[in-house]
């Protein structure tokens, strides 16, 4: 019988020193897969739009498109734990629009969690969603829906102001009751601070060793997204070959007749 995980589970993981594994996913198809081989959570990220909407950042993602993309998620779970991302404009304007989209996420989508991106200034909106029952996974450092004020996608807190606005940023979340945060593009010594600074588990994406755990997005893993090659990434499969070489066969068969064969088609 399969046990889905939980929240408590997740922190267990970082008193245990249990690594955390995570990866993104957006559908039905690479949810069962990850599930299957044991992932511990999967974010149905808002990166959604850059790799799968061709978007050159988060930030046009809609909630109706995450809750569409949760949905697919959750149907190929047994065990992983489902967080969605809160997109752009769905939580910044105020605490009451958070709830009610925080809400849709979980009531419409299916998501066991949500996440969202900022430090002390979203601490008041963690809080009120947390006091809903709805847990919150934090998000800091590069935080991709603030890529007009960063001037990009640029590794932070290299300056000691910076890394200290951070540590007090991951200290913010964690006390408006955050049971988990993504620690993104800081320098390794510093998300190291942080993860041994606050009780609840880090997981890092181009955050060095020393998180609690791991995010990556699955396109990246799977050399599914050749618009950029953040440092941070490691290819484990290259699956972009396989299907351009069964999308030329099949080409190939149709034009010179020898699709469908004998064994395709009805007497
Ligand atoms: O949207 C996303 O996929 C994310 C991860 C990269 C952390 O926020």
């Amino acid at each position: 019988m399969k046990k889905p995980k939980t929240i408590l589970d997740i922190g267990r993981m970082k008193a245990q020193q249990e690594k955390i594994s995570v990866l993104t996913a957006y559908d039905y198809p690479f949810a069962k897969l990850m599930d299957s081989a044991g992932i511990d959570m999967i974010l149905v990220g808002d990166s959604v739009g850059s790799v799968v909407s061709g978007y050159d950042n988060t930030l046009p993602v809609t909630l109706e498109e995450m809750i569409y993309h949760t949905r697919a998620v959750v149907r190929g779970c047994e065990e992983a734990l489902i967080i969605t991302d809160m997109p752009f404009m769905s939580y910044q304007v105020d605490s009451r629009d958070a709830r009610i989209n925080a809400g849709r996420l979980v009531k419409e989508g299916g998501a066991q969690a949500v996440k969202l991106e900022g430090g002390a200034h979203v601490a008041e909106t963690i809080r009120s969603i947390v006091d809903i029952d709805i847990p919150v996974v934090g998000h800091i450092g590069l935080t991709p829906q603030s890529i007009h004020r960063m001037g990009g996608f640029k590794v932070q807190g290299r300056q000691e102001v910076q890394a200290r606005k951070i540590l007090a940023d991951a200290k913010a979340v964690e006390e408006a009751g955050a049971f988990a945060m993504v620690l993104e593009g800081i320098p390794s010594e510093l998300a190291k601070e942080v993860t041994q600074t606050v009780s609840i588990p880090t997981i890092g994406i181009g955050a060095g060793v020393d998180c609690d755990g791991q995010v990556l997005v699955i396109h990246d893993i799977l050399g599914l997204c050749d618009k950029y090659s953040p440092k941070f990434v490691k290819r484990y499969a290259d699956i972009s070959e396989a299907i351009s070489q069964g999308i030329s066969d099949y080409i190939r068969e149709v034009k010179a007749g020898d699709f469908p064969g004998p064994e395709h088609s009805f007497k």
